[in-house]
This record gives C-alpha cells, sequence and structure tokens, in this order.
C-alpha cells in the first residue's frame, strides 16, 4: 500500500465512522492517470498510451439492505442521497454536489446493463487534483464501478468497469469522453504504461523500468483551471466527424469509419482539399496514431531518447494543429524541453489548462525544479505545482467485506 493510500485510507474510515457511525466493509482504491503520448485520439479509434498514478480515491462502503445510496466526499465535507429506483442527475451549481454525479453515473450505468444492486453507505477521499487533466473523475467511476463489480458479485472485470465509468460520462453526466481514462484506472500496472488499441480495447502493459534507468515521470499543473473544456472537447470531437466525412468522400471511401483507419500516404494526397481548419485536426490525429506506435517501439528497444522526440512532436501538433494548447502550458513545455536531462515534455489530457507531463533524469530533478516551475512563477506569478510519480497499479479492492446476499431485485 503506497502512503498516499494509506493515509486516504484514514480519511475515509475517519469520515465513515462520523457521518454513518460504523466501520466501511469494503475498501477500494483507482487511480489519476497521465497521459505519456496519445492525446485525443481515444475518440477515433486510435492508439494511446497512459500510465496510473501515484494519486487515487480511496472509498469505504457497507451494504445498508434497503434501496438507498448514502454518499459522504471527505473533501467537499458534503453529503448527498439518492434513491436506487430513480437516480437523477443533481443540477451543476456551485452549492450541489457535482461530484455526486460520477457515483450516481456508475450506478445508473450498472444499472442499465440489468445488474442487480441494493443501498450502500458510501464515503470516499482523493488526492488527485481535480480540473487539472489528471482524470480524478474517472478515479470515481472507476473506484465506485469496481466496488459495485465486486460487493454485488459481478464478475465483470476492469475491461467492464472501465466502459460502465466511461458510459456514466457519456450518458450521465454529459462529457463525450473517450476511454483512455477509466481503462487504465482500471487495468494499468506498476512501472508499466498501458498501450491500448481503443477500437479493439486490445491492450498491453508495457514495462517502462525508469528506476533502473534513472528516469522521473514529472508532471506540473499550470495551475490554470481547465477552461471551456465540455464544449472545446466536444467541438474537437465534432470537427473529427467531419474531416472523418469529407475525407471519405475524397478518397471514394465511403465505408471510412474513423481517422484511424487513414494512412498518412492518403491523407498526403487529398488534403489539400480540405478546409484548414479540418485539415490541421486531422493531420494531429493521424500523425499522433503513428507517434504512439513509434514511441511504444522505441520504449521496448530501450531507446528513451527517440520516446521523448516523440513526446516533443506531440505537443508541436497538439499547439499547432489541435489548438488545444495555452500559453501556460506552451511556456512550461517550452522551460522544459530546453533544460538538459529532459528527454521530452508536452501537455497531457485534454488541453485548454491543467498539467504537462515530461521524461526526466532522475539526477536533473533539482535543476527542473528550479528551471522550470520556479521561472514560470518568476514569469507569470502562477503558482506550478510539480509531481513526481511512478507508474502505478490500476484499481485494486483493499479490503473485501461481504458481498451482497441475494438477489436484491433491480
Ligand atoms: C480527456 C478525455 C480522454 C481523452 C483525452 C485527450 O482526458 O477524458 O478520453 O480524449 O482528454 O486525449
Amino acid at each position: 500500500m503506497s502512503e498516499t493510500t494509506s493515509s486516504q485510507t484514514e480519511r475515509v474510515h475517519a469520515s465513515f465512522r462520523a457521518h454513518f457511525g460504523a466501520t466501511p466493509d469494503w475498501m477500494v482504491r483507482a487511480p489519476g492517470r497521465v497521459n505519456l503520448i496519445g492525446e485525443h485520439t481515444d475518440y477515433n479509434d486510435g492508439f494511446v498510451f497512459p500510465a496510473a498514478i501515484d494519486r487515487e480515491v480511496v472509498l469505504g462502503a457497507r451494504h445498508r439492505g434497503d434501496r438507498t445510496v448514502r454518499l459522504y466526499a471527505d473533501n467537499f465535507q458534503q453529503a448527498d442521497a439518492f434513491d436506487l429506483d430513480a437516480i437523477e442527475r443533481v443540477p451543476s451549481s456551485p452549492a450541489a454536489a457535482g461530484w455526486s454525479n460520477y457515483v450516481r453515473g456508475v450506478f445508473q450505468a450498472f444499472r442499465d446493463q440489468g445488474h442487480r444492486l441494493g443501498g450502500m453507505d458510501i464515503a470516499f477521499s482523493g488526492d488527485v487534483p481535480l480540473g487539472a487533466g489528471l482524470s480524478s473523475s474517472a478515479a470515481l467511476e472507476v473506484a465506485t464501478g469496481t466496488l459495485l463489480d465486486r460487493a454485488f458479485g459481478l464478475g465483470l472485470g476492469g475491461r467492464e468497469v472501465a466502459l460502465l465509468g466511461q458510459r456514466a460520462e457519456n450518458a450521465f453526466v454529459g462529457v463525450q469522453c473517450g476511454i483512455m481514462d477509466q481503462f487504465v484506472s482500471a487495468l494499468g500496472e506498476r512501472d508499466h504504461a498501458l498501450f491500448l488499441d481503443c477500437r479493439s480495447l486490445a491492450y498491453r502493459n508495457v514495462p517502462l523500468g525508469l528506476e533502473a534507468r534513472g528516469l522521473s515521470i514529472a508532471i506540473v499543473d499550470s495551475g490554470v483551471k481547465r477552461g471551456l473544456v465540455e464544449s472545446q472537447f466536444n467541438a474537437r470531437r465534432q470537427e473529427c466527424r467531419e474531416a472523418l466525412e469529407r475525407l471519405g468522400v475524397l478518397l471514394a471511401r465511403p465505408d471510412l469509419s474513423s481517422l484511424r483507419d487513414v494512412s498518412a500516404g492518403d491523407f498526403a494526397s487529398v488534403e489539400a482539399d480540405l478546409p484548414e481548419t479540418l485539415r490541421a485536426r486531422a493531420r494531429h490525429v493521424i500523425t499522433e496514431n503513428e507517434r504512439v506506435l513509434a514511441s511504444v517501439a522505441a520504449l521496448e528497444a530501450g531507446d528513451f531518447a527517440v520516446f521523448g522526440a516523440q513526446m516533443n512532436r506531440s505537443h508541436r501538433s497538439l499547439r499547432d494543429d489541435y489548438a488545444v494548447s495555452t500559453p501556460a502550458l506552451d511556456l512550461l513545455v517550452g522551460l522544459a524541453q530546453a533544460l538538459p536531462g529532459v528527454l521530452g515534455a508536452r501537455l497531457t489530457g485534454a488541453g485548454f489548462g491543467g498539467c504537462i507531463v515530461s521524461l526526466v533524469a532522475a539526477s536533473a530533478l533539482e535543476a527542473f525544479r528550479r528551471e522550470v516551475v520556479e521561472r514560470y512563477h518568476a514569469e507569470t506569478g502562477r503558482v506550478a505545482a510539480l509531481f513526481v510519480s511512478p507508474a502505478a497499479d490500476g484499481a485494486r479492492v483493499i479490503a473485501q467485506g461481504t458481498q451482497a446476499p441475494g438477489p436484491r431485485g433491480r
């Protein structure tokens, strides 16, 4: 158990006792994630290469024997409750428990699939920074899904839990995210990054061996909360759909179902006929898929220099072609890339604010703090937070209680 898990676990125990007057039977954890490379490719049926991080959500729970779910969020010191047979979305207002929608959405997604659930008391606490692009919401969804899978003896496993988490976010919360975040939160592995084909959901965990190579994953939060992320994210998805439609016509391939199926050669033969914005968006997706494949191959051959160079190219493409970077992210990436000992740096996650990720020689971390984090502060007045994280394990049951006795109806 990591240090953060044990302190989160204590907080959850204390919250649970204070709010439900008992001890939780079930304890489950699920991590946030950092994407090493493969951005905005998941919803285009492409390839991604994220890793789980050592920041996570820990959740404690107990069966109730009725149809009510009571929740307590330690981070927000807020409580909420709902009826399992009438799950509604909490309106998003600053005073409302917006976090509750992630939990409600997962219960609803399980019920939509016909899984039998019963009432529970649930308390949780997390240390994944919120709104920073490190998937705090996916961690909460996957923790909830893992709990339901195990506490109700459903036997689904990580892949299905990830899909139900994504469904909660798409259909209940209303964000059209891809599968990357939930998948790696469910199925990541310590000291590995997860290479995922988002079409077939075939995946393999690729060993990183960072410590042996004297390398670290450094994540810097720009301190600029992601703005407009939902509307801009959905707008990019729409642009990809439009580019795909036009490419289908230009290439005389009416069967074309995703940008994943357009080769760089085919794209080059018709790109001049695309409107400029759509051309740039499609070029990012097509080249980013190639960069992921090249990165994984480089890593498997032990060539971290090539891996880092692909990270740098990915950032350029996200900035110039996909237009999801910000001046703050560009500044951080520029400072990082200029530093000796930094193999590569790029924005990570959806963009529009949030974090950068960098592969750094462990011996250069002090210089990194000085030349990237402190310099950024001096230039912008903003405080950036530095997280050095190993690649961590995906979701786990930490303490197993009793399974729900017998069928409970839908
Ligand atoms: C967000 C989404 C992911 C993915 C990334 C961009 O994190 O939740 O599904 O699309 O943005 O790569």
